[in-house]
């Protein structure tokens, strides 16, 4: 496949170019909520496998906290018992007409896809990039900042050195699932994964990053690439990124090959703000990231689709863990923050404060550390600590 096949004909994505998202990191440029009387928010829940089912019930909780406290807005749930368990009685991780079952609702809160017993790519491709790719959540954001009291493995670090948005691209390149398996079993086997780009998906991802980047205070973009090694779509890549950065004068950016930006992550973190980076290229860094702020455990993730033609989904990174599953000790913060980006997709960001606050404030605690943190909180104590300082009693005592 010649780059340049793909080069040409592709009108630029202009349909979202009026439309933005805002992480609990970035200032509003949402379309003011209509919600002047109360709306009531449908919300699908699929806590999946592992601690997904502890940590998605948590997250509910926190919402349903947050609820009682408003007089603007309600949720409505409903839960979807999609995942490992469902596959070993049905022989598939959601149903056939599962997409069409949450087609309707404003957001989807997810734990995690992965079991012992399943390989990882059918339940990964069986629900979760089901989801993502049914529903065109092509922008999968994932800030990552050291919270107050989280111990960060960086000595030259200050919490303020450390404050990232990774943009991700979330519909294609090494993800497209292209590719196939031949002759298996014999000497000449062969196998391939076609990490597809389109001019259409690169340019979206990058006009998503640059108006995020656009958005937050340093107003600053670094573009991970390779196309030293990969000279064909990494090179469009590459262009594209020179091509609508014409469109953010005020943005200030630059390149960075992923394999130096890992190096560049720990040694200058400060140089960095927003990254937009493929969709391999950003999974492993943003675990990266993650680990730098301290904890897996309180990585959140949104997967969205910017038009708003499907419902986004919002959900930790941390996978389904399943080495500490069952035990109630799994940290909730990462689904709690995940709430929080939920918020801000609804376009609650009063309510999305509020719910940052409370984190920062559980955080802060060392009493409320669960064991990734080195402390000895259950999911339980952190969920209910971050629900009173949300509840009405809280309220009473700021007011
Ligand atoms: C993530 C995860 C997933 C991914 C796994 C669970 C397949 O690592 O959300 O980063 O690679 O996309
Ligand atoms: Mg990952």
């Amino acid at each position: 496949m010649e780059g340049n096949d793909w080069n040409t004909g592709c009108a630029p994505d202009s349909a979202s170019a009026d439309r933005s998202l805002q992480t609990s990191v970035v200032q509003s440029r949402y379309p003011p909520a209509t919600n002047a009387r109360m709306k009531a928010y449908r919300i699908a829940t699929i806590p999946g496998d592992g601690i997904g089912k502890e940590v998605v019930p948590a997250g509910r909780e926190v919402l349903e906290a947050l609820a009682t406290t408003s007089s603007t807005f309600s949720f409505e749930f409903e839960n979807f018992d999609w995942g490992g368990d469902y596959f070993r009685k049905h022989g598939a991780m959601m149903p056939a007409d599962g997409l069409a079952a949450i087609r309707d609702r404003d957001a989807i809160l997810f734990g995690s896809a992965g079991d012992p017993h399943i390989p990882d790519h059918v339940t990964l491709w069986g629900l979760r990039l089901k989801i993502c790719q049914g529903f065109d959540q092509y922008a999968n954001v994932r800030p990552t900042r050291i919270l107050p009291g989280i111990e960060a493995p960086l000595k030259r670090c200050g919490p303020g050195d450390l404050d990232w948005v990774i943009v991700r691209e979330n519909s294609e390149g090494e993800y497209a699932g292209v590719g196939g398996r031949v002759h298996q079993g014999h000497p000449i086997e062969a196998a391939t994964d076609v990490s597809i780009m389109t001019r259409a998906g690169v340019e979206r991802i990058m006009r998503f990053a640059f108006r995020l980047a656009q958005s937050r205070p340093r107003k600053l973009l670094t573009v991970i690439t390779k196309s030293n090694a990969q000279r064909h779509a990494m090179v469009m890549w590459d262009e594209i990124a020179l091509q609508i950065a014409k469109e953010f004068p005020d943005v200030t950016w630059d390149k960075e090959l992923v394999d130096a930006s890992t190096a560049r992550m720990i040694n200058r973190p400060a140089s960095l703000d927003t990254i937009v980076a493929t969709n391999l290229h950003a999974d492993i860094l943003s675990d990266l990231a993650a680990a730098l702020a301290g904890s897996l455990g309180i990585a959140p993730t949104g997967n969205i689709d910017p038009e708003r033609r499907f419902p986004s989904m919002f959900e930790p990174i941390h996978g389904s863990a399943f080495d500490i599953m069952g035990k109630g000790v799994a940290n909730p913060i990462g689904t709690f923050w995940s709430v929080v980006l939920l918020l801000e997709h609804l376009g609650e960001l009063d309510a999305a404060k509020r719910v940052m606050g409370a984190i920062e404030q559980a955080t802060a605690n060392p009493a409320l550390h669960t064991r990734d943190l080195g402390g000895n909180a259950t999911t339980a104590e952190v969920t209910k600590a971050v629900c009173e300082l949300l509840g009405p009693s809280a309220r009473r005592k700021a007011a």
